[in-house]
């Protein structure tokens, strides 16, 4: 294990020898995963258990006994534990000065951590959407945190396109679409032996084709965030000095596609949610025409998840109840590893077995790369982000929930389902 400063010193030494990789991750323990698909890994089973016991017995309150309400300029969003440690292990002052429990969080996620001020927080949903939804309602509506001048950094792993990046590369995503959202029949019984290559198309539709705008929505089927303050989050991210391992450099050189190939870096591109963990080209052509057909034609289909719409619902209706601002939401997505094979490489291998190595240097990188915008948001407080970054385009979900905000119509969604008219 190494420290950041211990990090520094290995680079340049690593650098002088003339090594191109960085052998070590910033925070973590050397027995990370090699996969994304090992992502909860309990360290020491009793010890974890005793612990939750523990915690669920904690009365809910501030661990200074104080009945203060918080108000953080930043709250951290994590899903599971290895990414809550990305923050807690390295952010300084440290994430462990006040300790918040409240009901109704995961019961292995019981505490809001927060600096001794409560100036950034930080919670851990638990991982899908489900988790994440129910996380985030708990912290908005235990009314012991006043979130209403708060940004939030969703700050992650995910699966990467090829097209667009590589393993560890840090994205941000104006677009987050709900992949799940959808029929899907079994290719053993698709109509006329398929047709087109995946076996999802869209809801209330009335014909198994693919790009078909969907008949019925939701209203999680896309969120559309600030793309002014995504363009800061980018700039404070880019100058990062990105981890990466030699492992999953090797691996990248067997993609054609040079994002791909090129090494990790901070791009601007779309994020999709789905709870199942799919993987291959088929699927991934699917959901990026999706991406395509639910943005009208705007979003450009670049990580996969298991969290964020479902995230960014919550978020929606507590902006709709003056609880949050929906445009101080960012998300930061690592990519951990590829959601497709190279070329001539079993799709079933490249989930399950194929040494991709990206994991480690995604989990750092969320830090590295997080961490610069965190302490811009902290350091330019007064006079930028107290008042907020004003949004350039419309923001919120399909169905206008939250009312052309800041006078930007919907560029997404169906006009005749709108929840609130739009006034031309
Ligand atoms: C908060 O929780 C962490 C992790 O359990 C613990 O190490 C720390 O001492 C706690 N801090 C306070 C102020 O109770
Ligand atoms: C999920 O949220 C993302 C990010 O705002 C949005 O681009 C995407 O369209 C959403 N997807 C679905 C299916 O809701
Ligand atoms: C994606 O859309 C294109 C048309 O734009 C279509 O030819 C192709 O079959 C679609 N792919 C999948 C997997 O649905
Ligand atoms: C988005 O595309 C759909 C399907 O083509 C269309 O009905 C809808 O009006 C478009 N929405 C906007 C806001 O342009």
């Amino acid at each position: 294990m190494c420290s950041i400063t211990k990090l520094w010193v290995l680079n340049a030494l690593v650098f002088l020898l003339g090594f191109p990789f960085i052998l070590c991750s910033i925070i973590l323990p050397n027995d990370l995963p090699k996969h994304r698909s090992v992502r909860y890994i309990p360290g020491n089973r009793a010890e974890e258990l005793h612990m939750m016991r523990q915690r669920r017995n904690a009365p809910p309150g501030r661990s200074d006994g104080s009945s203060d309400i918080i108000k953080p300029k930043v709250m951290i969003v994590a899903m599971f534990n290895l990414e809550a440690d990305a923050f807690l292990k390295n952010y300084t002052p440290t994430l462990y000065g006040l300790n918040i429990t409240i009901p109704g969080l995961s019961p292995r996620y019981p505490e809001v951590y927060c600096t001794t001020t409560g100036e950034v927080c930080h919670i851990t949903t638990a991982e899908a959407e489900i988790n994440a939804a129910a996380s985030m309602s708990a912290l908005i509506y235990s009314r012991m945190f006043d979130l209403t001048e708060t940004y939030f950094l969703i700050g992650g792993i995910s699966g990467i396109n090829p097209n667009y990046g590589t393993t560890g590369t840090v994205t941000f995503p104006r677009f987050a679409v709900q992949f799940g959202l959808q029929y899907e029949i079994d290719s053993g019984q698709l109509p006329g032996g398929g047709g087109f290559g995946s076996r999802f198309f869209t809801q209330g539709t009335k014909q198994f084709k693919s790009n078909l705008y969907p008949g019925v929505l939701y209203g999680t089927e896309v969120f559309e965030l600030n793309e002014a303050l995504r363009k800061r989050a980018f700039l404070a991210a880019n100058g990062a000095k990105l981890v990466d391992t030699e492992e999953a450099a090797k691996y990248r050189r067997l993609y054609t596609m040079p994002a791909a190939r090129a090494s990790p870096g901070v791009t601007l591109c779309d994020t999709g949610t789905s709870d199942t963990w799919w993987t291959g080209s088929v699927l991934a052509e699917a959901f990026g025409n999706l991406t395509i057909l639910l943005t009208n034609g705007t979003g450009e289909y670049c990580t996969t998840q298991q969290e964020d719409n479902a995230s960014l619902a919550v978020l929606v209706r507590a902006a709709a109840a003056d609880l949050v601002d929906f445009g101080r939401v960012i998300i930061l997505r690592t990519a951990s590893d590829f959601d497709r094979a190279p070329p001539g490489v079993d799709e079933l291998y490249h989930l399950l077995q194929a040494p991709q190595g990206g994991f480690a240097g995604a989990i750092a990188n969320i830090y590295v790369a997080g961490v610069r915008f965190v302490n811009e948001i902290v350091t330019q407080w007064d006079g930028m982000y107290r008042v907020g970054i004003r949004p350039t385009n419309y923001i919120g979900d399909i169905l206008n929930a939250l009312g052309s905000p800041h006078g930007h119509v919907p560029d997404i969604g169906v006009e005749d389902q709108f929840f609130i008219p739009v006034m031309y």
